[in-house]
Formats: structure tokens, C-alpha cells, sequence
């Protein structure tokens, strides 16, 4: 298989293209809940996800949990074999919050589970893997969410506690951290739309509770690591935003200002108080006139006063981007059936073309150029910020290891990567893909496969195999390294479809 893979490259990546940066970094992303299992061993203590899982199955697609997932808790060692034979710089995994404090009180902690996640970063370096660590990928301690999650400001400090504490048990050998994965995820989808755990559906209202309480926990760990660990750790801190594209229906000024609120109050809303340094005005502003004339006494948005403003501007290092896909938008309009809830105060309405390309999920269309358009937004933005791609690829249902349409659409958003860092001088650092492993895809179970490795659920021992993206993956990664020219296809050309039909060949 290995000389195909070779071959594809070779065909694909053509000549005179662009490559990437001498210091471009490669690596691949899972999230603790995703795949460690061993959801009860040792200490480790309930999380939300757990919680959801066994006492309301029919939230998850296929009845799963995560028990077990691709119980990576037992398989460090092979596992990061296998992170070295795709020659990663960096792997990005996350920390499961009720392993270490099984309360989610930094006061008593556990042993086994720091002991874990010392020997993973040990596996790591050892072999020449920088870990990046995501300090909360949505696995919440239940003990916190019965103090009422995220939409409690007191969780801002006790995220703190235990950022510290991360700081404290492995800052002297990590050097790179997310504080949070997707907080839109973490607020909309979670408090407003009902759609991940804990599944509350307080539509306008949790999530920016929410939003505020998890800005502040950001800017404040931020903040504690400049103070505290800074000088002698020396390491870096960003936090990471899920960043679709939104594209105007038409070139009309009402569909242009529909895309861009979407933009600003699903992206905007985290990053504008980072960088700039409050909440984006067309955010304040219709949240504050809805507020209004719902009749409410405050407005649902929490405002940040001059202090806490100030404590979350210029709070990272690094902005890690999120991207899978894009959506179509418009003024709102009851007609339009929406493939995902959506903040609704920016007054719009997103759709995807049927025309695009499906991948399994529903909320998944092949958009490449809208990869390019929204790195772009953020650079104009924000100044062109240090972008790490944090996220990136692509599911199927199948989990085939002759896994074709997933090497085209890495093909297809890498093409645009090149092109955003060097037709339009995007400042990006490093791309990650999504996933190391096939994984427990929250809501939709095991159904949905983003992995390059296949893992076999109904095995025991959970065995993985490398999928062909694997190695096209490492090929890519190779070629950057042994600094041979990344041969890219022309923008306008067909070069998926032949990689394809090679693939089918
Ligand atoms: C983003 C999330 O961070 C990750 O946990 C999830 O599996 C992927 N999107 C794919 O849906």
C-alpha cells in the first residue's frame, strides 16, 4: 500500500505549487471523552458526557457511550507508536477534568490520574512529539454541573483551580495550551439549543451566561500563567473557536450583513473580547435592543465591566482555528430549513447547497474555498493573529481504510491552507487533522468516522489500522519536512477528482 500512497501524492500535489513554511507544523487531534474510556477506573470521576450517556441513551445516535471508546487510557505506548509513524511535530489531545479532580475540586486530587497523563506527555517527548494540550474539551465534571455548569460564574474560578493545577503537574514539560475547545459548542449548543450535553434548552439565555463565564475563566488562566508560571515554564496559551465559513446568499447588503452577523456571533463573540477587547458591537447591540423589547430588565447579553475587559484583551498567544464546512446565509426567514440550531439574534438564516458534496454528518458539505475566506476574515479581523489550525477533515460512515474521499478533501483544504498563507500572507503556524483516531462522535456515537486510524468497536482490544489518509498524510508531512517543494494543484484545475479515480483505480 505504502508505494500507492506514494504514487498518489506524486499525481495529486503537482509542480511549481507552493509549500508549506520551513517551520510549519503538522499534527492530529482527539479529545479525552472521544477516546479514552475507562470512564470509572482508578478515581476517575463522572462528567457530564458520562452522565448523559448511561441515563439517557436515546440522546446518542446509536445508544453508545464512551465506557471504553478506543481506550487509549490503556494504550499509551502503542498509541504514540503510531503518532510516530505518521511523523506528527505535535499531538493535540485534551484532559479529562473528573480524571484529575474527580469532583472538579482542585482540593482533592487523583494520583492515577495524574500519573496518566504524566506518562502520555513522557510517551510523547521521549519520541519527539510536542504535546498541545486542551485544558476542557467539553467533559465537564458532573459535580459541576449540578452547581449549575458553565452559565455559573463561580465555574470561572473553579476552572482556574484547576488550570493552575495543570500548570503546576506538567507546565515544566508542556509548553502549548488551549484553555477551551469551542465555546460556542460549549455554550450554544450545550445551555441554548439542547444539542450536547448537558442538553439544556435555554434558547438566548445559557449560552451567554455561559459565553461571559467561560470568557472570564479564559482571560483569568491567562492572566495567572503570565503571573505565576511565565518565566519559568515559558510556554504559550490560546484558545480555540470553531470557525465556519458564512457566505452571503447574494452580493445584496441584507445577505452580506446576515453571513457577517453569523460570523460575529458565533466567532466574533470569543475572539473580538480577546483581540479587540469587548463583545462585537453588532453583538451587544441587537442582543441589548432585543432585550429590550422582550421586556426584559437587563439585557440577556452579561456585560463585562472596564476590569474585566482589560483582564480578557490580548489573552493568547495563538488562535486555534476549528474548520470543517460552510453555510449559506440570509435574513431570517421561517422557510429555510436550518441543517443545525443557530444563534438566531443576528437576525439570519444559514442553509448548505444541495449541489455540495456530502460528507456523513449533516451539517457537512465540501466547501474548500470557504477554508480560505473565513482565515481570511480572521486575519482582517483580527489583525492577522498567529492561526494554529486546530481541527480539520472529514467523516464518513463507513470507516473504509481505502478511505478516497477523505484524502480528496484533505487534498482540497490544504490546497486552500497553501494558498491563504501565501496569496494572501495569512499567518498560520500549524494544521492539525481531525482525527488520529475513528471516535465517539458525541450525539451520533460511533456511526460517524473521522479517524485515520480505523478502530474496530467490537473488538475487545480495540485494534487500530492505518487508513490510506494515514500515509497520505504522512507523505505530506514528509515532503515538508525533507523541505521538497508541496506540490499543490492550480485553484481552478480537477486535481481532486483525478486523485480520486486514481484512488478508485
Ligand atoms: C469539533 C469538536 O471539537 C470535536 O470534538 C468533534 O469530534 C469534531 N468537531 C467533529 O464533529
Amino acid at each position: 500500500m505504502k508505494l500507492s500512497i506514494v504514487i498518489v501524492i506524486l499525481l495529486s500535489f503537482k509542480c511549481n505549487g507552493y509549500e508549506f513554511p520551513e517551520d510549519f507544523k503538522f499534527g492530529v487531534a482527539t479529545a479525552s471523552f472521544q477516546v479514552e474510556g475507562a470512564w470509572n477506573i482508578s478515581g476517575k470521576g463522572e462528567s457530564i458526557w458520562d452522565y448523559i450517556t448511561h441515563n439517557n441513551p436515546n440522546f446518542i445516535h446509536d445508544g453508545s457511550n464512551a465506557d471504553v471508546a478506543c481506550d487509549t487510557y490503556h494504550k499509551t505506548a502503542g498509541d504514540v507508536q503510531l503518532l510516530k509513524e505518521i511523523s506528527v511535530d505535535y499531538y493535540r489531545f485534551s484532559i479529562s477534568w473528573s480524571r484529575i479532580f474527580p469532583t472538579g475540586h482542585t482540593y482533592s486530587p487523583n494520583a492515577d490520574g495524574i500519573r496518566y497523563y504524566n506518562e502520555l506527555i513522557d510517551e510523547l517527548l521521549a519520541n519527539g512529539i510536542t504535546p498541545l494540550v486542551t485544558m476542557f474539551h467539553w467533559d465537564l465534571p458532573q459535580a459541576l454541573h449540578e452547581l449549575g455548569g458553565w452559565p455559573n460564574p463561580v465555574l470561572a474560578e473553579l476552572f482556574v483551580d484547576y488550570a493552575d493545577k495543570l500548570f503546576e503537574y506538567f507546565g515544566d514539560k508542556v509548553k502549548n495550551w488551549i484553555t477551551f475547545n469551542e465555546p460556542y459548542q460549549i455554550c450554544d449548543f450545550s445551555y441554548s439549543d439542547g444539542i450536547l450535553a448537558p442538553a439544556y434548552k435555554q434558547k438566548g439565555i445559557g449560552g451567554y451566561l455561559c459565553s461571559y463565564t467561560v470568557l472570564i475563566a479564559h482571560g483569568k488562566t491567562y492572566q495567572l500563567y503570565q503571573k505565576r508560571y511565565k518565566e519559568t515554564q515559558n510556554g504559550r496559551i490560546g484558545i480555540t473557536i470553531q470557525g465556519p465559513w458564512f457566505e452571503p446568499r447574494t452580493d445584496s447588503a441584507e445577505d452580506k450583513k446576515a453571513a457577517e452577523n453569523m460570523l460575529q456571533f458565533m466567532f466574533g463573540i470569543f475572539a473580538h473580547p480577546i483581540y479587540i477587547g469587548d463583545y462585537p458591537k453588532v453583538v451587544r447591540e441587537e442582543v441589548n435592543r432585543l432585550s429590550t423589547e422582550e421586556n426584559r430588565r437587563r439585557s440577556r447579553l452579561i456585560a463585562f465591566t472596564p476590569q474585566e475587559r482589560d483582564l480578557i484583551k490580548d489573552s493568547a498567544d495563538f488562535l486555534g482555528v476549528n474548520h470543517y464546512t460552510t453555510f449559506i446565509c440570509t435574513p431570517r426567514n421561517a422557510e429555510i430549513q436550518e441543517v443545525l440550531p443557530m444563534n438566531t439574534d443576528g437576525g439570519a438564516s444559514c442553509y448548505q447547497d444541495d449541489e455540495w458534496a456530502a460528507a456523513a454528518s449533516r451539517w457537512f458539505r465540501l466547501v474548500p474555498w470557504g477554508f480560505r475566506k473565513v482565515l481570511n476574515w480572521v486575519k482582517e479581523e483580527y489583525n492577522n493573529p498567529e492561526v494554529i489550525i486546530t481541527e480539520n477533515g472529514y467523516s464518513d460512515l463507513t470507516g473504509e481504510l481505502r478511505d478516497c474521499d477523505r484524502i480528496s478533501y484533505y487534498n482540497s483544504y490544504l490546497t486552500e491552507v497553501l494558498n491563504a498563507i501565501h496569496e494572501d500572507g495569512c499567518n498560520i503556524a500549524g494544521y492539525t487533522a481531525w482525527s488520529f483516531l475513528d471516535n465517539f462522535e458525541w450525539v451520533n456515537g460511533y456511526r460517524e468516522k473521522f479517524g485515520l486510524y480505523y478502530v474496530d468497536f467490537e473488538d475487545d482490544d480495540r485494534p487500530r489500522t492505518a487508513k490510506m489518509s494515514a500515509y497520505v498524510y504522512k507523505n505530506i508531512i514528509s515532503l515538508t519536512q525533507d523541505k521538497l517543494t508541496l506540490i499543490t494543484r492550480p485553484r481552478d484545475s480537477n486535481g481532486a477528482e483525478q486523485l480520486v479515480s486514481f484512488c478508485l483505480y
